[in-house]
């Protein structure tokens, strides 16, 4: 690919280790670190990339492919998403916006109604789902579990998350069973109670999915569970072989989800917005921990490595949240992911290019560090190596915009900014 305004290679190989990567870059110094280059080509081989460089001096290629002045990205890296459901949830929107504040309450309307869904329509949804972010230009993506809350709704969404990964249509899976308490569990007439599901959560339950996840996550929340809970989640999917994930700090600091999350060496805690100083400084001082080598080639190992904080701008919106303090993270030395949260509850959008806009517009990062958080960040979130930059040897997911220079994104929010998006070195759009 020829006729690259500006490359994106964001290539870890071109950074300063004893500064980064922990400090997303300012855009001059990811410019001066060689991870901009302007009127650059690119060669993909296979489904990797083989080179970058200046357009002049790119090397022969069979075919060659003029993007005319575009800028290009690595595609993005969606490391939250809740893609596996059915029934819809606008009515909730609604009520929220003239005023009601959202409860987690909600997810048992969305599990009642993926329970009742046929294994054919579920697939569908969820295929829908990842086709549209893809349309965005999200080339890995994450989703969970979490809207079937039995053992055979939540191994069903296990499975199908599994087959989609095995497919190349998602890369990671999660185990989101300790999402909500289902009502059935509500302890009320006999019926058993909240202690017995979390049982079954960290028993059966995840027995049943180990094999088809790779991460296991809990909602930290009151109305969710709380602190103590969230810790015995975390502590079985680690005897599982599962890495850690943690939504917390969501609706309140009621619960420390932070701070269980640092301390159970989690890869990611998501949503960041209730946060004090010293959970960003919690935060930031992971920044230090190393990752290691993990199951296979692009894979890190899930238990070390960094905690990230990674922040969820739509989700903010249309909760009408405090938006997480992405600045405050990244000016403290933590790193920050931006994911979607595509979710029917709190954020029903798979936008990752709105999410970018938005973090540069509201939260105040930089051009350059809101394209390194929805990068370079989700990977790090996600222990992936292969995925998030373009260096030599990256899988060759590219973004091509629609514009001659990245900052469009935020300069025309709300415009179409996707001209092409590659994946593993096929053109998907
Ligand atoms: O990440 N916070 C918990 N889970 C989702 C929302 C789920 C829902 O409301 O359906 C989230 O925002």
């Amino acid at each position: 690919l020829t006729g690259i305004s500006e490359l994106w290679t964001l290539d870890p190989a071109l950074e300063d280790p004893t500064t980064a990567p922990s400090a997303a870059p300012s855009t001059e110094r990811g410019a001066a670190e060689g991870q901009v280059l302007h009127d650059a080509a690119l060669v993909i081989e296979d489904d990797h990339v083989a080179w970058t460089g200046p357009a002049a001096q790119a090397p022969a290629a069979d075919e060659r492919i003029d993007l005319e002045g575009r800028a290009v990205l690595p595609g993005w890296v969606d490391s939250h998403s809740h893609l596996i459901f059915d029934g819809d949830r606008s009515a909730e929107f609604e009520a929220r916006m003239a005023g009601q504040s959202y409860a987690a309450g909600g997810i048992q309307v969305t599990t009642d109604a993926t329970r009742a869904a046929g294994d054919d329509r579920l697939e569908a949804l969820v295929r829908g789902r990842i086709a549209e972010a893809v349309a965005g230009g999200t080339t890995t993506l994450e989703t969970k579990t979490g809207y079937g809350l039995t053992v055979e709704d939540e191994s069903r969404a296990a499975a199908l998350a599994a087959r989609l990964v095995a497919g190349g249509q998602l890369d990671e899976a999660t185990f989101l069973g300790a999402h909500l308490v289902p009502a059935e569990y509500d302890g009320a007439d006999g019926r058993p109670g909240p202690e017995e599901y979390l049982d079954l959560v960290v028993g059966p339950m995840l027995q049943s999915l180990r094999g088809n996840v790779r991460w296991i996550d809990v909602f930290c929340e009151d109305g969710a569970f709380d602190t103590a809970a969230s810790r015995r989640v975390l502590e079985a999917g680690r005897a599982a072989g599962l890495g850690l994930r943690v939504h917390g700090n969501q609706l309140s600091a009621a619960q420390q989800g932070v701070r269980l999350a640092v301390d159970e060496h989690a890869a990611s805690v998501d949503h960041v917005n209730h946060l004090g100083r010293e959970d960003v400084e919690a935060l930031a001082a992971t920044a230090a921990r190393p990752t290691s080598p993990g199951e296979g080639p692009g894979r890190l190992a899930v238990d070390a490595g960094p905690t990230v904080a990674t922040v969820l701008p739509a989700c903010d919106l249309s909760t009408r949240a405090p938006l997480a303090p992405a600045r405050e993270l990244v000016d403290a030395g933590a790193h920050v992911a931006i994911a979607s949260n595509c979710n029917p509850g709190t954020s029903y959008t798979s936008g990752m290019s709105f999410c970018v806009a938005t973090a540069v517009l509201q939260m105040h990062l930089s051009l350059a560090e809101a394209i390194r958080a929805a990068t370079r960040g989700g990977a790090l979130a996600l222990r992936r190596s292969d995925v998030g930059h373009l260096g030599v040897g990256a899988r060759a997911d590219l973004h091509v915009l629609e514009a001659p220079a990245a900052i469009h994104l935020a300069y025309r929010p709300g415009m179409p900014m996707t001209h092409q998006v590659w994946r593993a070195g096929v053109r998907h759009t």
